[in-house]
């Protein structure tokens, strides 16, 4: 698999994009707020991959709830699939446990899905349909 991004928990993804963008001169991919995900989301590309910066929209909300247990910045990793079910399934077979039974769609409009930490020594795991 792919390594496709890192998803980065922040506290402000303008000053990161800045940051970023100053530094290491990555172009930006995209840049949306996704209401029902609760984050305000920069990506910004590295070659084939890419640095996804994630903002709470508010502290009720996953990544909120992230930054204020003081974890962070590395919120998840992404690897992508071309077949994003039989990869949920492939999981599955394995004893893996899925947050995301079935695929959901994510700010990019592609289909993701994430395994818990806990089938993955404590990292946050997403998958993206790249066929
Ligand atoms: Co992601």
């Amino acid at each position: 698999m792919r390594l496709d991004h890192v998803g980065i928990a922040v506290k402000d993804v303008g000053a990161a994009k800045g940051i970023f963008q100053h530094l290491f001169g990555l172009p930006l991919d995209l840049e949306r707020t996704v209401p029902d995900q609760g984050v305000k989301v920069v990506k910004l590309c590295s070659g084939e991959s890419s640095c996804e910066f994630l903002e709470p929209t508010g502290p009720d909300t996953p990544v909120g709830r992230f930054l204020a247990k003081g974890n962070g910045p590395l919120h998840h990793i992404c690897f992508a699939v071309p077949d994003i079910k039989a990869a949920l399934a492939d999981m599955k077979r394995k004893g893996a446990r899925l947050i995301d039974e079935t695929p959901r769609i994510g700010a990019a409009g592609l289909p993701i899905a994430f395994l818990h930490p806990d089938s993955c020594g404590g990292v946050l795991v997403e998958f993206v349909e790249k066929p």
